[in-house]
């Protein structure tokens, strides 16, 4: 059976990821923080929780040394605080570097011998809109995203003579638990309501599809935004992702 290693298994996007791939025939190793969302997913059968904060690196390089996933979906990632830059605290800096990025890159090389030995696989990175086009409010998070992108487009360039394919998943606005810390619940309501989010399925339905294109086909990357989110403006508020 093919394994599948999901990080942010536990929220949005990346716990519909997880089950579409349990339903298309993977075990799937689940990694996250929020016990009652590991212990939700350890009731589902063909997935294993993996209970762990990325950012702890000895525990990380611990918890993945015998892993060689046939899929890595790197999607874990936060939301620092919506503001213009010069009013964040200095602190955010780190803290949004060291998730959105930095666990994913060390995570990554970690696994990345393994997944070469294999002959074959797929690299899935959850990046954004926001890795691509300026928003207002959003430097910090613009800036981990559009490193995403430029690390996802060159690894796959590292891997592709070893048969491995390689994803960036441009994800616009999705209904998800992101704002969660950020925005009062009458105003993630007002983001989400009418149909105008894409839904977690939805995106979880597209990397099937890009999985199961034949092995010589490697979709590079692909957008996946509401039909009725324009193009970014940069505005503080309307096109958040
Ligand atoms: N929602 C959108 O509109 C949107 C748009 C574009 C891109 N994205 C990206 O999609 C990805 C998934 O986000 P989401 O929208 O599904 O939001 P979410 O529900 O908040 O999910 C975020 C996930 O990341 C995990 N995570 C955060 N910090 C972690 C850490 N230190 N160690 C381990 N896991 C950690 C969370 O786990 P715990 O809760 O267990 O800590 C959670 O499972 C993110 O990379 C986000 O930037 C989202």
């Amino acid at each position: 059976m093919k394994h599948a290693l999901v990080t942010g298994a536990t929220g949005g996007i990346g716990r519909a990821i997880a089950l579409a791939l349990r339903d298309n025939g993977h075990h799937v190793t689940a990694l996250g923080r929020d016990p009652a969302a590991l212990a939700d997913l350890a009731r589902e059968p063909g997935i294993t929780p993996l209970a762990l904060d990325m950012t702890d690196r000895p525990a990380l390089r611990a918890a993945v040394a015998d892993l060689a996933p046939d899929v890595l979906v790197n999607n874990a990632g936060m939301m620092p605080p919506l503001a213009p830059f010069d009013q964040l605290d200095e602190g955010e800096i780190d803290r949004a570097i060291t998730v959105n990025l930095t666990s994913t890159l060390a995570l990554t090389r970690l696994l990345l011998p393994a997944m070469i030995a294999n002959g074959a696989g797929h690299i899935f990175f959850t990046g954004s809109t926001a890795g691509h086009a300026p928003f207002a409010n959003l430097a910090l998070y613009c800036a981990t995203k559009s490193a995403i992108a430029g690390f996802a487009q060159s690894l796959r360039l590292d891997l592709a003579p070893h048969g491995l394919r390689v994803t960036e998943i441009v994800a616009g606005r999705v209904e998800t638990g992101l704002y969660r810390d950020r925005l009062p619940e009458d105003a993630r309501k007002a983001m989400y309501q009418g149909g105008q989010a894409v839904q977690p399925q939805d995106v979880a339905q597209m990397v099937l599809a890009v999985l199961n294109m034949p092995p010589h086909v490697d979709v590079s990357r692909f957008d996946i935004l509401p039909t009725r989110q324009g193009v970014p403006t940069g505005s503080a508020g309307k096109d958040k992702t």
